[in-house]
């Protein structure tokens, strides 16, 4: 393991003699052309090949509407030129909310979120001229063990649950059952994954019919997607969260979701054969390196060994319904530099012992293996903020030696959302509007939003918590 370096790099060509001198092979190009490329989906035309990655900003109302906050933002990622835009997590379930003003997609929010979705495409014609429809994908979620609706771990609902005694709240999870019983707590099975620290409560056991009402938001959250406009909806499955977690559901005896393969994919595969026409998309931890039977993509040697068997298995049982996958990996809550190399820790945690370029080398290796097995479908790559402006070089020679077919840009895109357009017009990034991975934004959501780029963006500049009183979250209303 390479020692933990704060980003110091003057060139590309610095960056890359790094990553070789650290024994990884970064793929980069002199021309970033590659990422300026159009693509065409199931017949819809993307106009290049950058993403925004989805980024929580905690700024919906109680309701789970999309506030002003979220028009401004998705309104800058329009204005700067992105092909595609995969909008964040919107939670099925008012239950299932990692936070209470995560967005929500329900009957009742329909309205707002096709006003969100025309104000976005209006906002990139405006920009770009009628030629650049941004193609807009929605991210399904149901938060799993992380559920917090009330903000303090206080779940309203299994009321009669003897979790709800303080201080120990519950949240609602798949509780896989090989972590049931494994220890007690007050006289109930602690339901807590043995890897993760305590700081999360324990976590309330989902039964088969628990999650048969979870599918069927999911499935009408996939009804909702369309009608509300987007081109492709995300069936989320990685960082930790619920359908993340039922994927290695290894251990869950006697259930119609643990065990087999079969069985751990059944929730994906009924959600992915709704009948819906709006094309499917998903976001998948590839790996988590937290060792089976307690993380996906992992040996079953129990080692932390990534093997990507089942995760193929799933991609090629999916792709004829699938034909967009966004890879992602780990559990952010359990170690955040997985998915996200940083220069600092949120909160100042510790530093983790590798280098950030071995963390990116591996997202972007392993991508590029599963674009390179799967070579008709469609990957977003992701881990490349870190990057800084030096990402379109190794973006573009990830495109041409065909490890993905996205660049995916998070934190990137609440500093600098038009990037994509500074490269188009200048051919180069900012460097003084780049994310500097400083994990500001991690810590706003984590203190309950809103969250953005507390360095390059004026409106957040007022940090974490303090700016809630200055930030209005009242409904947008657009016409
Ligand atoms: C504040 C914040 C919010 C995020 N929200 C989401 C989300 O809603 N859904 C998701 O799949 N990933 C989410 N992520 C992860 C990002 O999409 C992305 O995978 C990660 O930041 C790594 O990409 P980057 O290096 O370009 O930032 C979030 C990350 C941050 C820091």
């Amino acid at each position: 393991m390479a020692k933990h370096e704060k980003f110091r790099f003057k060139s590309t060509l610095e960056l890359i003699a790094k990553s070789r001198e650290l024994g990884f092979d970064l793929p980069w190009s002199e021309s970033v052309d590659a990422l300026l490329q159009p693509a065409l989906i199931q017949g819809i035309r993307v106009a290049n090949r950058f993403t925004v990655q989805p980024m929580e900003g905690f700024d919906s109302d109680e309701d789970g509407m999309p506030g002003e906050l979220a028009f401004r933002r998705y309104g800058r990622y329009a204005a700067g030129g992105s092909g595609m835009i995969w909008f964040e997590a919107a939670s099925v379930l008012a239950d299932g909310r990692s936070n209470p003003h995560q967005m929500m997609i329900t009957d009742d929010t329909l309205e707002q979120f096709k006003k969100l979705t025309d104000h976005v495409r209006k906002v990139a014609e405006e920009t770009f001229g009628s030629d650049h429809k941004p193609f807009l994908v929605l991210q399904l979620t149901h938060s799993g063990r992380y559920s917090n609706p009330g903000g303090d771990f206080q779940s309203k609902i299994f009321s009669d649950n003897p979790y709800l005694n303080p201080p120990h709240p519950p949240t609602p999870s798949p509780a896989l059952a090989a972590l049931t019983g494994e220890g007690e707590h007050r006289g109930v099975p602690d339901t807590r994954h043995p890897i993760p620290d305590t700081r999360y409560p324990i976590p309330v056991f989902y039964s088969d019919s628990d999650i048969d009402a979870v599918k069927a938001a999911y499935i009408h959250g996939v009804e909702l997607a369309e009608m509300a406009g987007f081109d492709a909806v995300d069936v989320k499955a990685c960082h930790g969260y619920l359908l993340h977690e039922m994927l290695y559901a290894f251990d869950r005896t006697d259930s119609r979701y643990g065990g087999s393969y079969e069985n751990r994919t059944s929730f994906l595969r009924e959600v992915l054969n709704t009948p819906s026409k709006i094309i499917k998309a998903v976001r998948l931890s590839g790996f988590d390196l937290i060792p089976y039977p307690y993380g996906f993509g992992m040996n079953s040697d129990g080692s932390a060994a990534i093997d990507l068997l089942e995760v193929k298995n799933l991609i090629s049982e999916f792709a004829p319904m699938v034909p967009l996958w966004n890879i992602t990996a780990g559990v952010p809550r359990l170690a955040a530099h997985v998915g996200r190399p940083y220069d600092r820790g949120a909160f100042n945690s510790p530093p983790p012992d590798e280098h950030p370029l071995q963390g990116i080398a591996r997202l972007i290796g392993i991508t590029g293996q599963l674009q390179q097995t799967f070579p008709d479908l469609f990957f977003v790559g992701t881990g490349y903020s870190w990057l800084r402006q030096f990402y379109p070089f190794v973006g573009a020679g990830v495109l041409e030696n065909k490890m993905a077919s996205f660049i995916g840009l998070g934190r990137s895109s609440f500093a600098y959302p038009d990037s994509p357009r500074d490269l188009m017009e200048k051919g180069l990034a900012d460097p003084k509007k780049v994310c500097i991975s400083c994990s500001k934004c991690t810590e706003f959501m984590r203190q309950g939003g809103p969250a953005g780029c507390g360095v390059r963006d004026m409106q957040y500049k007022a940090g974490g918590r303090g700016q809630k009183a200055k930030i209005s979250n009242k409904k947008q209303d657009v016409k």
